[in-house]
């Protein structure tokens, strides 16, 4: 009996057992190699995505589509025919820029969050000042997608402590995994934040995904979350310069419940809430250092 009459024969005579073998050992292949065969998949939509051509055309997917049957209204949200105007900021020596971006180094270097606030009132204007100083902030295609809440009233910072605190009590037993709480002990952060009554003002940072034109069409707000990072770093560096100091906060789970309580619209999300004021004659900040320039800049 040859190999292949063999095979024949096995085949005829056990063909439940061969079947049933091949169906095994085809599943335990495909559990184990589960990782492998889903990564592989996903670097394949990728590479896909990555190379739809430069020139867009062929490509099916469009970043930012258009909502699904509204036909695109094609008149941008700002007139087209907007002057372009000459710009001609002051020009500085090359040592006078080297100073500043010196001096510009030392002032964000002793940046710290701050945990523990004074109730010193915040000087009249400073708080405008600073929101105005955020609305400079760039933001694709001019959005602007962002509403500052500034919140001074004793009532309404007590209402926002009660809700951050529920939330983070949950948060910290159930919803955080136990691998991120470990972390954030060195920063001794617990549910209770009396800083959030204590602070003079609390400054909360709204993200607004789209917004609505004049006319009431939908204005889409591309790369929202990115403007609303950057106006946020030009927000911290201004409190900074101006001698405030902040706690970047992001409650977790509060969006809802703050968004409603502050009235704001559904097109809305809280991305930032920043404690603001002068810090508290006894407050501390964990010791912790910076990486150095040569691990995080690479020149090419
Ligand atoms: C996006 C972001 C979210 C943060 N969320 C919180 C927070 O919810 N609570 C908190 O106490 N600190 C929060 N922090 C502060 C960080 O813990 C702090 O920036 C970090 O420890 C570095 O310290 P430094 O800001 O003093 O340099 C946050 C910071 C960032 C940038």
């Amino acid at each position: 009996m040859n190999v292949i009459s063999l095979t024949v024969w096995t085949l005829e005579n056990n063909c439940f057992a061969v079947y049933t073998a091949l169906i095994v050992g085809f599943t335990v292949f495909t559990f184990l190699h589960k990782r492998t065969i889903e990564e592989r998949y996903r670097n394949r939509i990728t590479d896909k995505k990555e190379k739809l051509p430069r020139n867009g055309s062929g490509g099916k997917e469009r970043d930012f589509p258009d909502d699904e049957g509204d036909e695109p209204y094609l008149v941008p949200a700002i007139p087209e025919d907007t002057p372009h105007v000459p710009y001609k900021p002051l020009k500085r020596a090359d040592d006078e820029v080297l100073q500043r971006s010196r001096d510009y180094y030392q002032l964000m270097a002793n940046r710290r969050t701050v945990r523990f606030f004074s109730p010193e009132p915040i000087p009249e204007g400073v708080l405008e000042n600073l929101v105005k100083t955020a609305g400079t902030s760039p933001s694709g295609a001019h959005t602007e997608p962002w509403t500052y809440v500034v919140v001074q009233n004793p009532e309404m910072k007590e209402a926002i402590r009660n809700i951050v605190e529920e939330e983070e009590e949950l948060n910290y037993a159930k919803r955080m995994s136990r691998q991120w709480v470990t972390d954030l002990k060195p920063f001794a952060t617990k549910p209770t934040k009396p800083y959030l009554s204590e602070a003079p003002a609390l400054l909360l940072v709204f993200r607004q995904a789209y917004s609505w034109r004049p006319d009431g069409r939908k204005r889409m707000h591309y790369y929202s979350e990115i403007s609303v990072a950057i106006a946020a770093g030009i927000l911290l560096a201004a409190i900074q310069y101006c001698g405030l100091v902040a706690l970047t906060s992001t409650p977790l789970n509060c969006n809802a419940r703050l968004r409603d309580l502050l009235s704001r619209p559904s097109n809305e999300r809280l991305e930032l809430l920043l404690p603001v004021g002068r810090p508290h004659k006894e407050a501390t900040v964990p010791d912790i250092s910076r990486k150095s320039l040569e691990e995080i800049m690479i020149k090419v």
